[in-house]
C-alpha cells in the first residue's frame, strides 16, 4: 500500500478510491510490438477461476471512477500470479494508459471470473481445436498450460491467425515451451499441433484460418480428417466477424454451440478490446 504523505497528493486520491481487495501489484511487463504487450500481477488469495475465464481489470479513471475492461486470464488456474495479454490502442481510454504500467504499479482487478471457454462447456471428445485471432490467444494461453486440457484430449490443435509474424510471438513462445514444461511436458508429447498463419506479412503459412478450413488446406497440412462432431471439439476466440464466420463453418460440420449449463461441441467468446 502506498504510504500517504503530503508530497504525494495524487497517490493519496487514487489509493483512497481503490477498494483494498481489488488493488493488485504489477510484477512484470513485456512488450511484443507497438500494439501488443503482456503483463503479470499479484493474484488475490481468494481468487479461484477455471482456465479460460475472464475478469474485469483496469485503472482508476480521471473522473475518479474505475475504468475497467474484460480481460481473459492468460495464466493457468494453478499459477501464483495472473497474466494478461493486451492490445495497445493509442487513443483507447484504458490501454493508452495501461500500456505504460511498470512493475510495482497497481491495477484494479475485480475478482469475479466468468466465461464460456471452459472445459465444462464441452462434451467429452478426442481432439480439441483452439481457434484464435490476434489477442484472442489469451484464454488459450491459460488452457494450454492447464493439465486438464491434456488429460481430457488425445490431440490439441492450436491455430492462431494474425496480420504479421511479430504478432504471433506471444502465442508461439507459450506453445513452444509446453514440451519442456515440468508440470505438463510429458502429457503434451505427441498430442500438440501448432498451426500459425499470417494474412498480411509473408510467412510459411498464409491465409485466414476460415479460408484454410473451407478449402481443406489445414486438414491436408496437418494430415487430419475433416471436422467431425463425434471426435472434434472447438474453442473459438477472436473478433466478432471471425467468431461468426468460424461458427458457421463449425455448424456446417455438425458441431453445436455449448454453454456452461448445456455442454456441446464448441464454445465461442469475443476477444476483448482493452
Ligand atoms: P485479415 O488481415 O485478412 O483481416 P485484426 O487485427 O483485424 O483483429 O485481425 C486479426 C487477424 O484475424 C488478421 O489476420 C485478420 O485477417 C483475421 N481476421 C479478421 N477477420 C476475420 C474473419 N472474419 N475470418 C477470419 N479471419 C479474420
Amino acid at each position: 500500500m502506498t504510504q500517504m504523505t503530503e508530497q504525494r497528493p495524487v497517490d493519496q486520491t487514487v489509493a483512497s478510491k481503490i477498494a483494498l481487495p481489488d488493488a493488485q501489484t504489477v510484477t512484470s511487463v513485456r512488450h511484443f510490438t507497438d500494439s501488443l504487450f503482456s503483463f503479470r500481477v499479484t493474484r488475490p488469495r481468494s481468487l479461484r477461476f477455471r482456465s479460460g475465464e475472464f475478469v474485469m481489470i483496469g485503472l482508476m479513471g480521471e473522473s475518479g471512477k474505475p475504468l475497467l475492461r474484460a480481460y481473459s486470464i492468460a495464466s493457468p488456474a494453478w499459477d501464483e500470479e495472473l497474466e494478461f495479454y493486451s492490445i495497445k490502442v493509442q487513443d483507447g481510454p484504458l490501454t493508452s494508459r495501461l500500456q505504460h504500467i511498470q512493475p510495482g504499479d497497481e491495477i484494479i482487478l475485480r475478482p469475479k471470473p466468468v466465461g464460456t471457454l471452459v472445459h465444462d462447456a464441452l462434451l467429452p471428445g478426442n481432439r480439441l481445436w483452439l481457434f484464435a485471432t490476434g489477442t484472442g490467444f489469451a484464454p488459450f494461453a491459460s488452457l494450454l498450460r492447464d493439465p486438464e486440457t491434456w488429460e481430457k484430449y488425445d490431440e490439441v490443435v492450436v491455430t492462431h491467425t494474425c496480420r504479421d509474424v511479430a504478432e504471433l510471438t506471444y502465442g508461439r513462445e507459450i506453445v513452444e515451451a509446453l514440451p519442456d514444461d515440468p508440470l505438463i511436458g510429458e502429457m503434451v508429447a505427441g498430442k500438440l499441433r501448432y498451426y500459425p498463419t499470417t494474412t498480411r506479412e509473408v510467412s510459411p503459412k498464409m491465409g485466414r484460418i476460415t479460408t484454410l478450413i473451407e478449402n481443406g488446406e489445414v486438414f491436408a497440412d496437418l494430415g487430419l480428417p475433416p471436422l467431425d462432431p463425434g471426435v472434434d471439439r472447438a474453442m473459438v476466440c477472436g473478433s466478432l466477424a471471425f467468431n461468426l464466420d468460424i461458427k458457421a463453418l463449425l455448424e456446417k460440420a455438425g458441431l453445436r454451440e455449448g454453454a456452461n449449463s448445456d455442454p456441446a461441441e464448441f464454445v465461442i467468446e469475443k476477444a476483448f478490446v482493452g
